[in-house]
């Protein structure tokens, strides 16, 4: 799908990947609506963009109350107008083992990650039928396509995603909309920093894994390459993140061999 004067609303728009989509997708043309829930930054980063507060919209939600959403989206529209892309990138991972880990943490993964994206899609895709064409982006992950330690909640909840958006795909053809899932493997961003540990707090540190990993501003022209081919689903990473699905896919044990041999300590 072509961007240049697209209106795409992207949410996580506030850091790492969502941010960085934000700035790309401005440059070709784009008038973006940026959501997440801390609403200085947000501004901020609308004011940065090629045509500022003029041209893009803040619009501050939180993905854990899903029930709230169709009515900000709804409330927003009548200002903004038609939407033709929505990118649901905003989310949370985990950092802790399944025996330690509370059943609230389980349940804020599933809110923010799989019924945040699920509402949103629910808010702005009649809008997209009703236009004939239009463009879901879902940013799940690779642990939405292979299980590792500490991501029981979060691997739980990028899987429903996978799912969710290969239904949909197949459901919404017909209407001309276009279904991409995205599945980055380690990128520089802040998502260690903010991973909930067992009792749902962040652990505010980063790991190995995302400060070796692949540049925020690569792992987004992936994405924006993937969007204008019209593609159905891309991984982006380097090294073993990104190619765990394909060693998972054809040598089921060997993977899971490695998996559980992985250290975490
Ligand atoms: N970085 C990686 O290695 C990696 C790998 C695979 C998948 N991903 C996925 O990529 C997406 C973006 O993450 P990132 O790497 O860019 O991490 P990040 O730098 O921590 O950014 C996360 C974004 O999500 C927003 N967010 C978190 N909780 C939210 C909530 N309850 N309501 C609304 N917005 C919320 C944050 O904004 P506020 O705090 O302002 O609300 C922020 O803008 C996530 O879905 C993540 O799972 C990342």
């Amino acid at each position: 799908m072509d961007i240049n004067n697209k209106t795409i609303w992207i949410t996580g728009a506030s850091s790492g990947i969502g941010l960085e989509l934000c700035r790309q997708l401005a440059s070709k043309g784009a008038r973006i609506i940026l959501s997440a829930r801390r609403r200085e930054l947000l501004l901020e980063v609308a004011a940065s963009l090629p045509g500022g507060l003029d041209r893009h919209w803040v619009v501050p939600l939180d993905l854990a109350n899903s029930d709230n959403l169709g009515g900000i989206v709804q409330s927003s529209l009548a200002d903004i107008g038609p939407v033709h892309i929505l990118i649901n990138n905003g989310g949370i991972s985990q950092r802790s083992l399944f025996i330690d880990t509370d059943l609230s943490v389980y349940r804020q993964l599933m809110e923010v990650n799989y019924l945040g994206t699920v509402a949103m899609t629910k808010a702005l895709l009649p809008g997209m039928v009703a236009q004939g064409q239009g463009m879901v982006v879902s940013v799940s992950s690779v642990a939405g396509k292979i299980g590792s330690k500490l991501r029981t909640g979060y691997s739980g909840s990028k899987f429903a995603v996978v799912g969710f958006m290969d239904c949909l795909r197949a459901e919404t053809a017909e209407h001309g909309i276009q279904c991409l899932t995205v599945c980055p493997g380690s990128i520089q961003t802040n998502i260690a920093i903010n991973a909930l540990n067992e009792h749902g707090a962040a652990q505010n540190k980063n790991d190995d894994s995302i400060l070796n990993g692949m540049s925020v501003e690569k792992c987004v022209q992936g994405i924006v390459k993937a969007m204008l081919n019209n593609n159905d689903e891309v991984v982006v990473g380097k090294g073993l993140s990104a190619i765990a699905p394909t060693i998972k896919r054809f040598f089921p044990a060997l993977f899971n061999k490695i998996s559980a041999k992985m250290e975490y300590r």
